[in-house]
C-alpha cells in the first residue's frame, strides 16, 4: 500500500501519520513513514533551499525544485520500499505541488500534471488521505511556530491552496479521501482514517 497524506500547513497530518504507523503495526503490515520534500539526502537538502525563510524563490523554480526531490526519493528509496512489500506512509506527495504551486501560486495545472507523472515515473498513491481544516484554525496550531518560506505566504494563498486539495477530491474521490479536522480531536480523525484505510484493504485483499 502507499498512502499520501495530504492538506494545509497545521492539519495534523505528522500526528496522524503516526498513529496510522502504530495501526498498520498492530495488524503486522510492514511500513515505513516518508516525508515530501525529503527522505533522502538529495532532497533534504533541496528541502532546506525551498523553506529557507531568507530566499526569495520564483513559483517555476519552487515548482522544479519540489519535484526533483520528489524524483530522486521515488527512484531512489520509494519504490524499492514498495517492490519489498513494504507499505509506505508519505507525508505529502504530488497533489501538495498541484495545491500549492498550481492553485496556491497559479502555475498551470495541466503543465504540472505532467511534470508530477515525470517525477514520479507514474507512480500514483494507492490512497490519500485530506485532512481538511479551514485557513484560521490552522492559524491557530501553527501560530507558536516560527513560519518558513511558504507558510509566510498568507492567508489568500492557503485559501486557494485549500481550493485546490477540495478540488483534488472531487476529481478523484476514489483516491482522494477528505476528513474533517475541524474541531475534531486526534482520537476520532485517527479513528476515521483507520475506517478508510481498513474499507481500502478490505476492497482488495483479493486483489
Ligand atoms: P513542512 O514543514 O513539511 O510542512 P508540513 O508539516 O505542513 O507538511 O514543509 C513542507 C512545505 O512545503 C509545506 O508548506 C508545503 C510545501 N510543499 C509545496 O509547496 N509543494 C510540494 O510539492 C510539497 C511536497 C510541499
Amino acid at each position: 500500500m502507499f498512502i499520501t497524506f495530504e492538506g494545509i500547513d497545521g492539519c495534523g497530518k505528522t500526528t496522524q501519520i503516526k498513529l496510522l504507523a502504530e495501526y498498520l503495526d498492530q495488524k503486522g503490515i510492514k511500513n515505513v513513514m516518508l516525508r515530501e520534500p525529503g527522505g533522502v539526502k538529495i532532497s533534504e537538502e533541496i528541502r532546506t533551499l525551498l523553506l529557507d525563510a531568507h530566499e526569495k524563490i520564483e513559483p517555476i523554480t519552487e515548482l522544479m525544485l519540489f519535484s526533483a526531490a520528489r524524483a530522486q526519493l521515488v527512484e531512489t528509496l520509494l519504490k524499492p520500499k514498495l517492490a519489498a512489500g513494504i507499505s509506505v506512509l508519505c507525508d505529502r506527495f504530488y497533489d501538495s505541488t498541484t495545491a500549492y504551486q498550481g492553485f496556491g501560486r497559479g502555475l498551470d495545472v495541466a503543465m504540472i500534471d505532467n511534470i508530477n507523472k515525470a517525477a514520479t515515473g507514474g507512480l500514483e498513491p494507492d490512497l490519500t488521505i485530506f485532512l481538511d481544516i479551514s485557513v484560521a484554525e490552522s492559524k491557530n496550531r501553527t501560530c507558536r511556530q516560527i513560519a518558513d518560506r511558504i507558510e509566510q505566504s498568507g492567508d489568500n494563498f492557503f485559501e486557494r491552496v485549500r481550493a485546490g486539495f477540495i478540488a483534488l477530491s472531487e476529481k478523484y474521490p476514489n483516491r482522494v479521501k477528505r476528513i474533517n479536522v475541524e474541531g475534531e480531536d486526534v482520537e476520532s480523525v485517527r479513528n476515521q482514517i483507520v475506517v478508510v484505510v481498513n474499507k481500502y484493504l478490505c476492497e482488495h485483499a483479493n486483489a
